[in-house]
């Protein structure tokens, strides 16, 4: 599809309303994408590398205020060292190539996850496109690295437990707002969609708290194929949608 047909697409997300705030996606279809062309796995991760670039330049211009992308699972460092080490690679040559244009389109970046297990080079990264970028307020980029939501659960029952222990809350203040209040998201919006590439159909432990309301759209499209005009169609199913978070309609 031509970039003015993904320009018309924009043009109907915003003459229908409602944008989300937060858009979430699990990118997935990186290794099928190689696959389907006999070239190394890492090479579709590679490849996702300008999908991620085109996601963040479709959200600003729809005007999504936060974008989480799934970039690397807990479950991920089980895979072959050869993979592993060219997705932290990657992950500190998209920060070393994108640092200073997301900076100048205004992006405030975020790492999430387990940072702790990051190779050195790679948490220097991290943490310099981090304080890049911290001023910045026209889109929150979330990008969830070595995270895996049971661990994230876990790890906040476990901070209100040392609240509790150390006095600072009684037991029944321990409320859903003190609960999202010690994951990695406490200062965002919960998702209103959540997309997952690649046609499969499952949430494969990313952000379970957050999703509890979410709006779900599985592209067909593997990530290295998706592009902008994936995430308007997105948008556009959203916006028909009826949400009703339990309620009934009135
Ligand atoms: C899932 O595809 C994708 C990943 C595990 C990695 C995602 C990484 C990127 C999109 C590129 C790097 C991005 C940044 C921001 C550094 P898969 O390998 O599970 O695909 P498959 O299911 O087809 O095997």
């Amino acid at each position: 599809m031509s970039t003015s047909l993904a320009s018309d697409l924009l043009e109907q997300l915003r003459e229908h309303g409602a944008i989300p705030r937060h858009v979430a996606i699990i990118m997935d279809g990186n290794g099928r994408w190689a696959r389907e062309r006999m070239l190394p796995r890492p090479l579709g991760h590679r490849s996702g590398m300008k999908s991620v670039r085109e996601v963040v330049e479709g959200a600003i211009e729809a005007g999504v205020d936060v974008l989480s992308l799934f970039a690397f699972s807990q479950e991920n460092w089980q895979r072959p060292a050869g993979e592993v080490s060219a997705l932290m690679s990657l992950l500190e040559e998209y920060i070393q190539k994108e640092a200073d244009e997301l900076d100048a389109q205004g992006v405030q970046v975020r790492m999430l996850g387990e940072l702790s297990r990051l190779t050195p080079p790679a948490a220097a990264a991290v943490d310099r496109v981090m304080r890049q970028t911290a001023h910045n307020s026209k889109l929150r980029l979330n990008l969830f690295i070595s995270y895996g939501s049971r661990a994230e659960l876990v790890r906040a029952a476990r901070l209100l437990a040392e609240d509790v222990a150390a006095g600072r809350i009684a037991p029944d203040q321990i409320d859903d707002a003190a609960f999202a209040a010690k994951l990695f998201t406490a200062d965002c919006p919960d998702p209103d969609l959540l997309i997952r590439t690649s046609g499969e159909q499952r949430i494969s432990n990313f952000l379970l708290w957050q999703v509890a309301y979410t709006e779900l759209f599985i592209s067909p499209v593997l990530w290295p194929d998706f592009g902008r005009r994936d995430l308007y169609e997105a948008i556009l199913d959203y916006q028909n949608r009826d949400r009703r978070f339990g309620r009934v309609a009135v």
